[in-house]
């Protein structure tokens, strides 16, 4: 298979000499749906990579988008304010119990601005020593140089070590404690980008009473998909800073917020000549489309009882996962609301002429109208919380067929 000699395209994680475009190709979408250049339905099993909430192209949120493009389409916040951004701004807040929010696009920027932060914070604070960053084993917090610094997957980061900096892990002894400790970032429950590994409570607990900043990345837990607006309510970790994206916009457009408790945001005030501001933002910051489809996504909760909705999905595809797990093809299948990951045993799987086994079980899977993507070893299935319980049982017949 070759790329097409047209495309000029370059895909991310991905190998452009293996790639084929026209057999991935998408046009359109739809509720739980992408639809393919060949005219193919298909269920999106990974909600594009975790950001699509309440089905695509949901008719509440299209309409909150072209209302607001036609009002104000962007306007800066580098010392401007627009009522969408504020109007989100005070519902973050709300739904983290934190106080403030500030605005990014992607995951990343949301991490970096929050590592940024934490460390001017102490600054201002009178504390510049703390600088070091703690985070947890196989962490992901993103791809830009900060992020990948707090982030413990080496295939993704081993290339980059002179743009980043060193942190410790969690998990080695008192790496927490210390007067140079500037903040301990977790994803709480699920490491999703590892795998769909699920945390330790007993290590979130630990975590919750001993760090001086606790920085808490829900970009993929966040918005209902491990049952809870966001998973650390599940938990004893009570966040100085809450991080989100991804699913923010119900996945429609870019953004990214860092959302902050007072303490934090306090110590950045101070007459203009102290230079206490936050020295950081990006052009896009708070753009009122995104922040509007956000506002959108947000009434869906409560519109839709979405949570509720949520928690039938995850009761009856733990149904599911059990019966999977008996299969011999199948090491373990994790879960925690609707973020679950498959590990395959792939010693007794074949790759045939896919890159290996497991990419050969999503193409199969693709086959029969389901389109995910592997981890290693491990199937993701994060649907759209939108998705009916037939659709769930679905993905796992679509599995063990493929895998038998
Ligand atoms: C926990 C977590 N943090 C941060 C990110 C980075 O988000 P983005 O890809 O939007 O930059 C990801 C992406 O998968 C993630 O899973």
């Amino acid at each position: 298979m070759s790329v097409s000699t047209r495309s000029r395209l370059w895909l991310p994680f991905t190998q452009m000499a293996a790639f084929d475009a026209c057999e991935r190709t998408f046009v359109r979408a739809s509720g739980a749906y992408l639809f393919d250049a060949r005219g193919r339905r298909i269920f999106d099993a990974i909600s594009s990579v975790w950001t699509n909430v309440h089905g695509h192209c949901h008719p509440h949120i299209v309409e909150r988008i072209a209302e607001q493009a036609s009002i104000l389409d962007h306007a800066t916040l580098l010392g401007a304010t627009n009522p969408v951004a504020e109007a989100l701004a005070a519902r973050l807040a709300e739904i983290c119990g934190l106080q403030y929010a500030f605005f990014a696009s992607d995951g990343a920027s949301a991490i970096e601005a929050a590592l940024k932060m934490a460390l001017q914070f102490w600054q201002n604070a009178g504390e510049p020593q703390r600088t070091r960053f703690v985070r947890l084993r196989s962490a992901y917090h993103g791809d830009t140089a900060g992020a990948m610094s707090v982030s413990d997957i080496r295939l993704f980061k081993e290339r980059f070590g002179a743009i980043t900096f060193e942190s410790r892990a969690f998990e080695e002894s008192d790496a927490a404690r210390g007067d140079d400790v500037a903040a301990v970032i977790v994803e709480p429950l699920v490491q999703a980008a590892a795998g769909m590994q699920l945390a330790s409570r007993a290590q979130h607990e630990a975590l919750s009473g001993m760090t001086p900043l606790l920085v808490v990345d829900e970009i993929a837990t966040g918005f209902g998909r491990t049952g809870t607006m966001f998973a650390f309510e599940q938990t004893a970790l009570r966040p100085d800073i809450v991080c989100v994206g991804k699913g923010l916009t119900g996945g429609t457009l870019p953004l990214s917020a860092t959302v902050v408790a007072d303490r934090i945001y306090a110590a950045f005030l101070g007459a203009a000549h102290e230079h206490r501001q936050f020295f950081h933002g990006h052009s896009y910051a708070g753009n009122p489309i995104a922040c509007a489809a956000a506002l959108a996504s947000l009434e869906l909760f409560e519109r839709e009882r979405t949570l509720e909705r949520v928690a039938g999905l995850a009761e009856c595809w733990s149904r599911q996962a059990r019966s999977l797990q008996l299969l011999d093809g199948i090491r373990e299948v994790r879960s925690c609301g609707l973020m679950s990951g498959i590990e395959l045993r792939t010693e007794r799987l074949a790759a045939s002429d896919a890159a290996t086994p497991a990419w050969r079980v999503a193409a199969g899977l693709y086959e029969r109208g389901f389109f995910t993507r592997p981890i290693g070893e491990t199937v993701q299935f994060v649907p759209p919380l939108c998705s009916t319980p037939e659709e769930l049982e679905g993905f796992a017949r679509a599995l063990a067929a493929v895998i038998a």
